[in-house]
């Protein structure tokens, strides 16, 4: 980073099945949530970064930026940020360099969706716009097929089995029963995860991060200080389509933001106590630890099969959380600072991608206070 970036603020809204609530509504309560724990007043904001990926297909509303200017009392510059599901971090980026710039001293980031209202057909086809328009969408893939092709594929190279995989989302859910903004926190023991119903062979219902409503919110300042310091931010993307990639059981952006971070960052992986990881489907988690190089190609489930030190979504994840797509990547963040606080431990990293990984972004949190 070129100048220090402090996290002065951050909230959140439950995360859920939210039927009462307006896509403006969840953005005003996380906004809310994230003024109240911050060390100066609405006032100070000078820019806000919304990031949104379905407004116009989900709710008839695009124009995000204004929309959320129009929740401070002084209507600062504001702009819209859409990288599908990994909109939430690239908008955290997009702040990091208007900060870096000096263009602004004083960023909200809110990242909002809403999922819930509509059909599960309607809302798979809303997200495959995220896919390749010309290459992956005719052929009628789906997200769940598309992590479905990669899981077959990961199985059969790296001799992974059903039960192997019981045990990621069965860790992530037993994350969240201490988390109250989860959409789950239920605890879901390993056997019903394979016992579930089918979705996309050989992903199972309990394998599938679900549709949610939420939102989330991060105040980033120059200007103010706070215990807590972005040490990284980097963003890297790949082709959208997964049929012009060499292979399919690595992401090559999520190598490369990675790579970046820990460089920016100044330390190695050894150095990370938490991490906060896009487990969109359970194969998703082995896929991004082994490219982030915390894991061997093909041993990222050690991390399920053992209790290692480093924390691997401890808030429950996309799996237990639920996965309003961006407000993904704020939350992340929220929870990063969270666990560092209560560990008292240096650094967290947080991983967030959209569509098969064709963006992805890492940032790293670092604690003074440790
Ligand atoms: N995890 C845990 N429980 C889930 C769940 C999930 N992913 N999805 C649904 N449920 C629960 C529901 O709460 C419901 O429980 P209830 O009967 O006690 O109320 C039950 O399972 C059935 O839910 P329903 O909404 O009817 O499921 P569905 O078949 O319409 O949708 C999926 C299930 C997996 C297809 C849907 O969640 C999905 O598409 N997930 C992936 C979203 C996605 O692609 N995101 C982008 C990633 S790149």
């Amino acid at each position: 980073m070129q100048t220090d970036v402090f996290l002065i603020g951050a909230g959140q809204t439950k995360f859920g099945e939210l039927w009462d609530k307006s896509l403006k509504d969840l953005m005003s309560e996380a906004t809310d949530a994230a003024m109240e724990t911050a060390p100066c007043s609405a006032l100070d904001v000078d820019f806000v970064v919304v990031a949104n990926m379905l407004g116009e297909s989900m709710s008839g509303q695009a124009h995000l930026g204004a929309i959320a200017s129009a929740l401070l009392p002084h209507r600062p510059p504001a702009l819209r940020v859409e990288a599908a599901c990994a909109s939430g971090s690239v908008a955290l980026h997009t702040a990091c360099a208007l900060l870096e710039s000096g263009r602004a001293e004083t960023v909200l980031v809110i990242g909002a969706e809403k999922m819930t209202d509509v059909s599960t057909d309607e809302i798979a086809r809303g997200l495959m716009s995220a896919a390749e328009s010309e290459l992956d969408v005719p052929s009628g893939l789906t997200f769940p097929g598309i992590f479905g092709l990669i899981a077959k594929r990961y199985m059969y190279e790296y001799g992974l089995t059903r039960e192997d995989l019981n045990l990621v989302s069965a860790r992530h859910h037993r994350n969240a029963v201490s988390n109250p903004f989860a959409q789950f926190r239920k605890e879901i023991p390993a056997e019903a995860i394979s016992a579930s119903p089918l979705v996309s062979d050989p992903l199972r219902l309990l394998d599938c991060s679900p549709v949610s409503d939420g939102a989330a919110a991060c105040l980033l300042s120059t200007k103010h200080v706070s215990p807590f310091r972005i040490a990284a931010s980097q963003v890297s993307t790949d082709t959208v389509s997964i049929t012009e990639r060499p292979c399919l059981t690595s992401f090559g952006a999520t190598k490369d933001a990675a790579t970046r971070a820990l460089e920016e960052a100044g330390i190695e992986h050894g150095d990370i106590a938490h991490l906060e990881l896009h487990d969109c489907f359970s194969i998703a988690a082995l896929l991004s630890l082994e490219d982030m190089g915390f894991a061997e190609p093909g041993n990222g489930i050690r991390w399920y099969q053992m209790d290692e030190t480093m924390t691997v979504n401890g808030s429950g994840g996309l799996k237990a959380c639920g996965h309003p797509v961006a407000a993904t990547g704020v939350k992340q963040l929220i929870d990063i600072r969270k666990q560092l606080a209560a560990s008292g431990k240096r650094y967290g990293l947080a991983h967030n991608f959209g569509g098969a990984g064709a963006t992805c972004s890492v940032h790293i949190l670092h604690h003074a206070h440790a």
